[in-house]
Parts: structure tokens; C-alpha cells; sequence
């Protein structure tokens, strides 16, 4: 009894230590498989990716990070996460990944943003912005220790703010978009050891491979062409222990993003290998990028081939002759500076194709900044609209088109997209979205033959309201547009408002004679102290806002030189008689909804207020708009007439004589002192 119990416990001893042993062996399996993933993907078809945003799988098997649409983030993430650090001293394992990308911008030279591989510790890094965070970060968490990300970033878009070297680059990332290493892209080839230059976007793909040795400390990243074998010195060595910044368990992917311009951004194939080195893609098991242009057959080898010939002669002769024609009809000015700003300058010798040689049938109309034209890009069949400026001077163009590069990172729908620019000689072409309803204006003044009704122009009041908040507060920098008015407002193809031309007056501020304050607006929406001073403020922006609000409502301009009024004070005087619904634009009938009409002309009003501490600001006004806060109390309003009328025009106009021959309605300040300095 005795001795069979001792046996059923030696018995339970060794089934237990079995257990024991089992259990220790399962985990550490565990542990292993975990530790040491290895995966090579050669195309992505019938993989597990966890994709956000505009990420997606072609049917051949590539993964598409980025699509065209703008401000988007695209990512994809390896499902499951990867254990990085050694679990009982916590220092980081050694691992090696390469990938095969491919970046097709829209344009030859014009994309957005660019793309990373990155170790996060959440899959698809929530909260991320668009743009020049690459959606790996946002402006809240960008540089912060508690962010545990490390990314090497392929960026094709310079972002000032942070620093970039140019916007061909390749830079790794550790918890902020500002790289702690960096160099433009290119390659130290395995023969000669001279670096070479490589195009992120030139939609060839290429290929990357990071690797970071445990005990050594060191992370190293090489980019090199499809055709070419890894680098035998890479073009980023970092020295820095990764254990800090990584956690034990991370996800890793790829993450992507587009600004106001696109490009489609691929990756082809992706090995990884934790403690160890990833295996080699095969290049020819690749999936194919899809093809750019248009299809050549055989055929045209055969009949192509003689023409080509022929036509090659004829080249050659002409180009002789039309050579230095061709120079001069397309000659641009481009100087060191703003080869940072590649991405926005377009071709002089494209606009002029698209525009057709800037005929007078695609002209759409001229402002006091110059003329308008329509225009079709080649290639993206985008429909745009040209802005040509003359510039006479040089002073402070470089201000300038850096504020107009920066200013084309602004997206918002009330806002007419700015898509770039080209620099000639005495002269700027800016380049727009097209607007397919024209301007405001055309529906307001003179016996339009198309007017608005009330719903829609409240609509654009509040879409103008909108876009102009925008860029007052809710960007990264406060913009004022300096010239708000109903001929500055064009509505898209949805009759929504947008604000056009915002910071072009800004060129004539950086002036050409810094002898006298040039005042940069239109009469009648231009705020007394804007006129004294000079200085523009956000304020100055409300008034003109006012003006713009009063036009609206009544379908009047803001100054009738034949009648000698001014509208806020014609409608002032509606509103002290007790009947400022009379103030409507007689156009719309009975198609009005009383209260909005009279709140709208009150706001009016209220913005056009001589003291700029009585005046909303755009927050309130939008705030009114939309009915959030009750409609504003204007029965202490003054307005004294004295201060509106035409005698303070009167005294800003004597420093300005070639003024006051022109009529005053619609006359740009902006055009007067133009034409004075010419
Ligand atoms: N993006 C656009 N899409 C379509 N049409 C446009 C666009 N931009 C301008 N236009 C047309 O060109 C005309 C001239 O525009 P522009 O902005 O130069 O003049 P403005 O606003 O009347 O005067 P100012 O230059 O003093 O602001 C506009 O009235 C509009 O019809
Ligand atoms: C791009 O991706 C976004 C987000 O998934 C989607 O809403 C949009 O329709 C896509 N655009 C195109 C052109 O495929
Ligand atoms: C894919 O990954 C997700 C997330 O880990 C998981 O829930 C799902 O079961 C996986 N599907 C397959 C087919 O592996
Ligand atoms: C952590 O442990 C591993 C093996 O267990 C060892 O190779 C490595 O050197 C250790 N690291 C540190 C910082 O002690
Ligand atoms: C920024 O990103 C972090 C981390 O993903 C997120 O928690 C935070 O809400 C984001 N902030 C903003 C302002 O979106
Ligand atoms: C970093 O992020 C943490 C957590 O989100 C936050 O508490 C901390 O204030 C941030 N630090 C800085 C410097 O922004
Ligand atoms: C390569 O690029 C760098 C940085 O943009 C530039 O300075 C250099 O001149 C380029 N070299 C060649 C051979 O194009
Ligand atoms: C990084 O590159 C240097 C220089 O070529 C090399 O000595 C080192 O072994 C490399 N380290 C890794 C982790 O590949």
C-alpha cells in the first residue's frame, strides 16, 4: 500500500515535470516563431495585409498605398504583432527587411507626399495626418518620446517646416517627421563607390533594405534601382540603440500620403526577417506596375520605324531653324532658389499648350492683376485656370513664391485650389483649379442674366464665411486674403463658393517702392484703418467680408460712382428708418427667407463697423451664420457717415492721383499703382 502510494507519486512527480517540460517547450516554441518571422511577400495577392485609408490591392497583386484623391494617408500593415525586444534584459533584436516601391506621380515632376516603412506600436497609426506627416504623425504628437515609431521615409514633397533637405529624399524617423539622418536619394555603386543620383518618383520601382544590427547599435538603409544588387555601403548609417524606442510587441507596415497634388504609390514585394537577414525578392516574380501612356503595338515598329526616320530628319532641320525661336517663346526664369519648390513650378511650354498658345478664346476674363485663361494640363486632362501677373520687379518675388508654395498646401472646399506657378521674365503665372460657374459678380450686378436664388447664395455666404475662418484660424499659419469681394469669389460646378486670389495681394505689399505703404484691396471693401496704415489684419479682412455680405444680400456694388453711394451706408440708413428688408436685391422677388436676409445685412453692418474692435471676427461671423450663437445686437451700432463717405477716399486717393481718373467701381488699388509705375 505504502509502496504503491510512493510509486503513484513518483509517477505523479514525472508526469508533472513532463508537463512541466512540455509547457516550457510550447512557450518557448512560442516565443521562437514569434521571435524569428520571416516572411517574403512577392506581390501581395491572397495576403493578410491590415490596410487603412486609400490602401488597396490591385486584382495583380500590388499594394497601392496611395490613390488620386488628394490629402489622403494610405496604410498597410503586417496583420499580427512582432515581438522586437528581448523579454528579459529588453534590448532590441536585430532584424532586416528590403521592399520594392514604385512612385508614379500625376505630373512628370509634380507628386505628393511620399511614402515609409514603419514600426509603430499600433496598426495603422490612428490620428495621422496626410500630407508632410506621411500619415505617421499629426501636429500634436510629432516629436513626442511616447510615440515609439521608427520609419525610414521616402519623401518626395521639401516641407519647410521641417527642415527637409530637398524633396527627393530618403531619412529615418524616430518619433518625428524631422529625420535624425538623412541624404537625398541615390546610391554608392558596388564597382566605383561614387554616389548616383536616383528620382523617387519617377514611377521606376526600386528597392530599399533596412537593417539594424542588435550588438552593434546600428541601423543601416540603401535604396538602389530593381536592376541593381544591394549597395555595398549604405546611404544611411545610424548608430543609436533602437531598444528605447521600440516596445516589445510592434506592428510593422508601410505608411503613405498625398497633399494638394497626387501620385499612386506602390509597394511590389516585401521581405522580412527578425535575428537575421530577409531573404532576397525575386525581381521577376514581381507584379507589374501598370502601364503609363499609351499602348505601343508592333505595328507601329513597322510603319512607325520609316516615319520615325523621316520625321527624325525633319527634326533635326527644323530644330535648327526653330531652335532658338522655341528658346526665347519659352523661356522661364528659374534661379538656384527655386529648384526647392520643383514640385510646384510648372512649365512655361506646358501652360502655353494647355492654355493654346494663351489665345483670346480661352480667355476667361482680366482683373486688376492681369488676365485669366482656361487651360486643359496635358497628360492628366485637369482642367485649369491661368493666372498671368506682370511683375516688374524682383524685390521680394522670392518671398512671394514661397508664400504662393506654401499657400498651395492649403486645402479647404471654400478655397480655390492653387496648384502651383510659373516664373518668366517681368512676369508670374499662377496656376488654379477651374472654376466651371465663374464668378460671384457675374450673378449680382448689372441685369444678370442668371441670378442666384436665396438658398444658394446663403449657401455661398456661408461657404465664403467658411473658407475665409480657415484661413484666418484653423491653418497652421494665419493667412489673410486681403482682397475679399464678390469678384474674388468663383463657384465650382456645385455652386459652391470659393475664395480665389487669396494672397496675391501680398506681391504689391512686398512692393516695389518702399518709399510709400502700398494699400493693397479694392475701394469700398477696403477698411479705414487698412487705408491709413497700410497694414492688413485679419479685421481689415472681416470689413471687406461686410462689404462682400451687403453685395450679396442687396445685388448692389459697394460703391455706385454714378449715384455717388455707398452701400453701407445706403443700407445703414434703411436700417436706422426701421426697414432694412428694403435693402434686398429687388431681383429676388419674393424668394427670401426674411430672417436670414436681415441677418445676413445686419452682419453686414456689424463688419462694416469704422472701429475694428467692433467687428466679429470670422469664428463669430460663421458662428451667426450657422445659427450657434443668437443673431447680433446692432441697435449700438455706429456708423458715422462722416467716416464712410467719399471724403475718406477722397484723402487716400491724393496720394494716389492716377487713381481718380478711372472709375472708382471695381478699380483695384493694386491696378492703379501698377499702371503709375509702368
Ligand atoms: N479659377 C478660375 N476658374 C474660372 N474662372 C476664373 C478663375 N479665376 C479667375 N477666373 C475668371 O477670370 C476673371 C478675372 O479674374 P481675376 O481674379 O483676375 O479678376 P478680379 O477678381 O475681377 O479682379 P482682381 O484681380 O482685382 O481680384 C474672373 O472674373 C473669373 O471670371
Ligand atoms: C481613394 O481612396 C479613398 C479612401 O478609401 C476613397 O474614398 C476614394 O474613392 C478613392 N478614390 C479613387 C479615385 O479610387
Ligand atoms: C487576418 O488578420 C486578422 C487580424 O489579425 C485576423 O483577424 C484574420 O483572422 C486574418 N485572416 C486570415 C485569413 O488569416
Ligand atoms: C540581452 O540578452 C541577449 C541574449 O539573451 C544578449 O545577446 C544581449 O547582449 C543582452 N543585451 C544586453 C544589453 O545585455
Ligand atoms: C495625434 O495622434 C495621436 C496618436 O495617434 C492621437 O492620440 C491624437 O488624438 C492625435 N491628435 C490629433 C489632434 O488628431
Ligand atoms: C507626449 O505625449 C504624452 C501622451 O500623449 C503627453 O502626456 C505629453 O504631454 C506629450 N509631451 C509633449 C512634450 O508634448
Ligand atoms: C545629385 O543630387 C545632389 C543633391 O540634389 C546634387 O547636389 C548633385 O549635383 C547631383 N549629382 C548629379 C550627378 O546629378
Ligand atoms: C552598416 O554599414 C557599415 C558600413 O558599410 C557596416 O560596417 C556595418 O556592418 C553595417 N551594419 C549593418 C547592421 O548592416
Amino acid at each position: 500500500m505504502n509502496k504503491k502510494l510512493v510509486g503513484g507519486d513518483a509517477h505523479t512527480v514525472a508526469m508533472l515535470s513532463k508537463i512541466v517540460l512540455l509547457a516550457h517547450m510550447l512557450s518557448s516554441l512560442a516565443i521562437a516563431a514569434s521571435q524569428d518571422l520571416n516572411f517574403i511577400y512577392s506581390g501581395f495577392r491572397s495576403t493578410n495585409l491590415s490596410l487603412d485609408g486609400s490602401a488597396e490591392l490591385t486584382s495583380n497583386g500590388l499594394l497601392r498605398l496611395t490613390n488620386e484623391t488628394m490629402r489622403q494617408t494610405g496604410h498597410a500593415f503586417y496583420p499580427n504583432p512582432v515581438t522586437f525586444k528581448n523579454s528579459i534584459n529588453g534590448s532590441a533584436f536585430t532584424f532586416s527587411t528590403t521592399f520594392v516601391f514604385a512612385i508614379t506621380p500625376e505630373y512628370a515632376n509634380l507628386g505628393g507626399h511620399g511614402m515609409a516603412f514603419v514600426i509603430a506600436p499600433t496598426r495603422g497609426l490612428p490620428g495621422s495626418l496626410p500630407s508632410q506627416h506621411l500619415g505617421l504623425f499629426n501636429g500634436t504628437n510629432n516629436g513626442n518620446q511616447t510615440n515609439h515609431v521608427v520609419a525610414v521615409e521616402l519623401d518626395t514633397i521639401r516641407s519647410m517646416d521641417f527642415n527637409d533637405l530637398d524633396d527627393n529624399h530618403v531619412g529615418i524617423d524616430i518619433n518625428s517627421i524631422e529625420s535624425v539622418r538623412y541624404a537625398s536619394a541615390g546610391y554608392y555603386s558596388q564597382l566605383s563607390d561614387k554616389l548616383t543620383n536616383l528620382t523617387l518618383i519617377s514611377g521606376q520601382p526600386m528597392q530599399v533594405w533596412m537593417e539594424y544590427d542588435g550588438m552593434e547599435k546600428q541601423l543601416n538603409v540603401s535604396i538602389a534601382p530593381i536592376d541593381v544588387d544591394k549597395p555595398s555601403r549604405p546611404l544611411l548609417s545610424l548608430s543609436r540603440d533602437l531598444s528605447p524606442y521600440l516596445n516589445s510587441a510592434m506592428y510593422i507596415g508601410f505608411s503613405s500620403s498625398t497633399g494638394s497634388v497626387y501620385s499612386s504609390q506602390y509597394v511590389l514585394g516585401w521581405s522580412f526577417k527578425m535575428n537575421g537577414l530577409a531573404e532576397a525578392l525575386d525581381i521577376s516574380r514581381l507584379p507589374k506596375l501598370p502601364r503609363l501612356g499609351p499602348k505601343k503595338t508592333s505595328k507601329f515598329l513597322t510603319i512607325g520605324l520609316p516615319v520615325l526616320c523621316l520625321s527624325l530628319v525633319f527634326v533635326a532641320v527644323s530644330s535648327v531653324s526653330y531652335g532658338i525661336r522655341r528658346t526665347r517663346k519659352f523661356a522661364e526664369v528659374l534661379e538656384d532658389w527655386e529648384l526647392d519648390f520643383g514640385p510646384q513650378r510648372f512649365k512655361y511650354k506646358d501652360l502655353y499648350t494647355a492654355t493654346k498658345g494663351f489665345g483670346d478664346k480661352e480667355l476667361l476674363g482680366r482683373g486688376g492683376f492681369g488676365r485669366v485663361y482656361k487651360g486643359v494640363l496635358p497628360i492628366s486632362r485637369i482642367q485649369i485656370a491661368v493666372k498671368r501677373v506682370s511683375h516688374e520687379s524682383r524685390q521680394g518675388i522670392r518671398e512671394f513664391v514661397a508664400e504662393i508654395v506654401s499657400i498651395g498646401r492649403l486645402r479647404h472646399r471654400n478655397l480655390v485650389p492653387l496648384f502651383g506657378y510659373c516664373r518668366r521674365k517681368g512676369e508670374l503665372l499662377l496656376v488654379y483649379d477651374y472654376m466651371p460657374n465663374g464668378s460671384l459678380d457675374k450673378y449680382l450686378f448689372d441685369q444678370p442674366a442668371v441670378t442666384l436664388n436665396w438658398s444658394q447664395r446663403f449657401r455661398v455666404i456661408k461657404g465664403v464665411a467658411s473658407g475665409l475662418f480657415y484661413l484666418h484660424e484653423e491653418w497652421e499659419q494665419v493667412v489673410i486674403h486681403r482682397d475679399v469681394k464678390a469678384s474674388n469669389v468663383l463657384l465650382d460646378g456645385e455652386f459652391n463658393g470659393r475664395l480665389g486670389d487669396f494672397g496675391l495681394a501680398r506681391l504689391y505689399d512686398h512692393g516695389t517702392d518702399p518709399q510709400t505703404t502700398h494699400v493693397v484691396g479694392t475701394l469700398g471693401y477696403l477698411a479705414p484703418e487698412h487705408a491709413r496704415t497700410g497694414k492688413a489684419t485679419t479685421s481689415t479682412d472681416v470689413f471687406a467680408f461686410g462689404a462682400f455680405l451687403l453685395e450679396v444680400a442687396s445685388g448692389r456694388r459697394p460703391i455706385q460712382p454714378a449715384e455717388d453711394v455707398i452701400l453701407v451706408d445706403w443700407v445703414f440708413a434703411r436700417w436706422l428708418g426701421g426697414e432694412i428688408l428694403e435693402a434686398r436685391d429687388p431681383n429676388l422677388g419674393t424668394d427670401y427667407v426674411a430672417e436670414e436676409m436681415e441677418l445676413v445685412l445686419q452682419l453686414g453692418l456689424m463688419c462694416s463697423q469704422s472701429e475694428p474692435a467692433g467687428r466679429p471676427s470670422m469664428r463669430q461671423v460663421v458662428q451667426f451664420l450657422e445659427g450657434d450663437i443668437p443673431r447680433p445686437d446692432i441697435s449700438l451700432l455706429r456708423l458715422p457717415a462722416s467716416d464712410l463717405s467719399f471724403s475718406r477716399f477722397d484723402n487716400f486717393a491724393l496720394s494716389y492721383p492716377s487713381s481718380m481718373g478711372k472709375s472708382f467701381s471695381n478699380l483695384s488699388v493694386a491696378e492703379s499703382l501698377l499702371s503709375g509705375g509702368r
